[in-house]
């Protein structure tokens, strides 16, 4: 699910700052509950570099925790997955969850502030992937440029970055008018827009990522779409998270929601609430996510 938006600022404010260090519980378990895609993509990558790509060094530029950074440890056996991100405690995570799933070797944290220095310096790695992190950069054609840079000649680029918004309710939950994931959804976006507006050095870029991609030097540039799709009944830790979900947007967009639409969400986050997301027995997580991928050129 898309974390955004996600701080975790008093009611009332349209703050777009985001606490990255208080996000991490939540982006790992977004990321746990997205592994099977995550896996899938993982096998994508790996089929597009082709069986005798020797892959040695991936990076995961905005890994936050780490639970993508992992699966490529896990499907490349003879590469070091390097986690890079701007938040010192979403990397030590990484290297907890890694030591826990007996990755410890081959998982390494670089921190940086982005766009910056991308860990061993240019032209190295054989894959770059980024996901949910160029688009909290004020120029993301510069963070593409940045992201292409650190590849190696031959070595691919991989950007999840487009797909759909999470949906979790019938589009009549019972609760206020129908249709009220569609309008958080439209919340979001205003908010997302809020957020990228005043970001540091921001500049509007039609987001055409293959576009995008090529003009940061790439070629055969194409795109995959992943389904994760989890049926109702869900299983309490999704429950969980989407609850978590639900507060945080409670927080942050409250204020572009009409009274009815926020008393629908004091409802879905409502533990003993029979129509609460802990309890309703309709709710799901289905999600859609697309990966830009483009080749840096050998000459
Ligand atoms: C939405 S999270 C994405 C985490 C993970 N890639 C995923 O898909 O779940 C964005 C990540 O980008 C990092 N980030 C945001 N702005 C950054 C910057 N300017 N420099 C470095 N990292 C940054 C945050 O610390 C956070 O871990």
């Amino acid at each position: 699910m898309n974390p955004h938006p996600a701080s975790g600022h008093a009611h009332g404010h349209h703050s777009t700052d985001l606490d990255w260090e208080a996000l991490a519980t939540h982006l790992e378990t977004n990321g746990e509950l997205h592994l099977p895609l995550l896996r899938r993509a993982a096998d994508r990558l790996r089929t597009a570099l082709g069986p005798a790509a020797d892959v040695r060094r991936v990076l995961d530029v905005g890994s936050g925790p780490g639970v993508m950074t992992c699966v490529f440890a896990e499907t490349f056996p003879d590469a070091e997955a390097v986690a890079v991100d701007g938040t010192p405690a979403l990397l030590d995570r990484a290297l907890v969850r890694a030591g826990r799933l007996g990755l410890g070797g081959r998982v390494t944290v670089r921190h940086a502030e982005l766009p910056g220095d991308l860990d061993g310096g240019p032209g190295t790695a054989d894959l770059v992937w980024s996901s949910k992190a160029v688009h909290h950069l004020g120029d993301q054609q510069g963070a593409l440029d940045g992201l292409a840079r650190a590849l190696r000649p031959g070595g691919l680029c991989a950007g999840a970055a487009g797909g759909l918004p999470t949906r979790f309710l019938p589009r009549d939950p019972g609760l206020g008018r129908p249709g009220l994931q569609a309008r958080l959804d439209a919340a979001q976006e205003d908010w997302f827009a809020t957020m990228r507006a005043e970001l540091p050095g921001s500049v509007r870029v039609v987001e055409d990522w293959p576009a995008m991609l090529r003009r940061a030097g790439l070629t055969g540039v194409g795109a995959f779409t992943l389904l994760l799709d989890l049926p109702a009944p869900l299983d309490e830790p999704a429950r969980a998270h989407l609850r978590a979900h639900l507060t945080r947007l409670r927080d942050t967009v409250g204020d572009f929601l009409d009274a009815e639409d926020r008393a629908a969400l004091d409802v879905l986050v409502d533990p003993e609430a029979p129509g609460g997301i802990l309890r309703r027995p309709d709710a799901f997580l289905l999600s859609a996510t697309t990966v830009f991928t483009g080749v840096r050129p050998t000459r």
